[in-house]
């Protein structure tokens, strides 16, 4: 079959945002986030303290990290040696979810199940030490309201998780309550800190000028040191959930069908967990099937985009395992465009915000040059997501007297609630 070209042009016309667009995104973005400053009921970004400011780089000791906030948890042993310089003596790590075989996040998954599984993770990392005290840093990537560095309740699981009996939790009650369950009675959790948080401290540790932290992955966020008159803290914008912004029917659709219809919008146009399936979508249209959902994932998207070959034989194969269908060459190559648009579109959604935090900052401080911190598979690994991000950042901050770049903190979630543990004996 050939694809129906206008249904297609269409498509690609509802991907498209010029930079006339873009701008405005990231005006309404800082918008946003001065309202939400003020008064958050009237924003559409949570503003959420962490009770941490930046590290001095001269941390030092050893911690356990807990990093849970997508599929696969991890826990790791952490030596900060300070200057910026650490160790990662032990890391264990495992998924949350085994296709058949165990689900601790899906519906039907309960509260008490899941953290036993984190604490038996737990006493992995520490080789079965239940003597020596151990210091415990828990990035939690999640939205969640504290009142202090250590105490976090979740306010709502994002990223489709469902477990029941966590949504308005403490969640650090929860891990000490499994904790003691298996006996382990030398672990304490003393900080909890969002996974863009830990980014901004595993990078401000390593290095100055840098104010921003970012998650690009299955999920989609930033957090960035507000000022609050000398009072300096990192405020989680949870800015996945912005909504000022202008979806398309295949992204009301998505939207429709997920966990939590009507949120994290920016997240649902932008992220690795949506992106696969807002490609779906768009292509089960060009199909003849709307509706259908095949599966596609970020990685199916990469895949497709680095299929370089005159026929386009990657991109065949992956759409004829998933659909069912063969396309030829010529549609194959529609499809490629289609992935490169929804990539496209991510990257400049995603710089507008950066660019409007990056203002706002200059606000606050004096204009220096500055790295934004990103963690996160789909700025590491996918093809175009990092480069067209750069380029529009670039365009937004173009009148600006000093650079903005964004550097890559990989491995910030364990390394930065290592930091988190350190910073709470302050
Ligand atoms: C979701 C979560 C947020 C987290 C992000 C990246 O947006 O709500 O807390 O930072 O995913 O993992």
């Amino acid at each position: 079959m050939a694809f129906d070209k206008n249904l297609f042009n269409q498509m690609i016309e509802a991907l498209t945002l010029d930079d006339a667009a873009v701008e405005q995104v990231a005006q309404n973005f800082q918008q946003d986030l001065q309202t939400g400053l003020e008064d958050v009921e009237k924003s559409s970004l949570s503003m959420l303290k962490s009770y941490v400011a930046l590290p001095t780089g001269k941390e030092t000791g050893e911690y356990l990290a807990l990093d849970f906030g997508g599929t696969n948890v991890r826990v790791l042993r952490i030596r900060l040696n300070g200057g910026g310089a650490f160790d990662v003596l032990k890391k264990v790590a495992k998924p949350l979810r085994v296709e058949g075989v165990y689900d601790y996040i899906g519906a039907g998954s309960k509260a008490e199940q899941m953290f036993d599984f984190i604490a038996e993770l737990v006493d992995e990392a520490v080789e079965g030490d239940h003597q020596t005290k151990f210091l415990l840093g828990h990035t939690f990537s999640f939205p969640s309201t504290q009142t202090n560095l250590g105490n976090a309740r979740l306010l709502c699981w994002t990223k489709e998780f469902a477990t029941a009996g966590v949504e308005g939790e403490v969640v650090n009650d929860l891990l000490l309550e499994a904790l003691h369950r298996l006996g382990i009675h030398n672990v304490e959790p003393v900080a909890v800190i969002n996974d863009t948080v830990a980014v901004l401290l595993a990078a401000a540790y390593k290095q100055p000028d840098t104010y921003i932290g970012s998650i690009y992955a299955t999920g989609q966020n930033t957090c960035y040191l507000e000022q609050f008159g000398g009072h300096p803290m990192v405020l989680n914008m949870e800015s996945g959930g912005f909504n000022r912004l202008t979806p398309n029917a295949y992204d009301e659709a998505l939207d429709k069908s997920s966990e939590k219809p009507g949120l994290q919008r920016l997240e649902k146009m932008t992220s690795g967990r949506y992106m696969g399936e807002l490609f779906g979508l768009m292509l089960a249209d060009l199909l003849g099937e709307k509706g259908r959902k095949y599966g596609f994932t970020s990685i199916d998207m990469s895949n497709i985009y680095l299929d370089e070959s005159e026929d386009l034989h990657d991109v065949a194969a992956i759409i004829a395992d998933k659909t069912g269908r063969a396309l030829d060459a010529a549609d194959c190559a529609l499809v490629r465009r289609l992935v490169g648009a929804i990539i496209r579109r991510s990257a400049r959604l995603i710089a507008a915000t950066f660019a409007g935090t990056v203002r706002q900052l200059d606000t606050e401080m004096p204009v220096t040059k500055q790295h934004i911190a990103v963690d996160g598979s789909v700025y590491e690994k996918m093809p175009l997501a990092k480069d067209e991000l750069e380029r529009a950042l670039h365009t937004l901050l173009a009148g600006r007297a000093e650079p903005v770049d964004t550097i890559l903190e990989n491995g910030g979630s364990g390394l930065g609630a290592a930091i988190a543990a350190c910073m709470s004996k302050a």
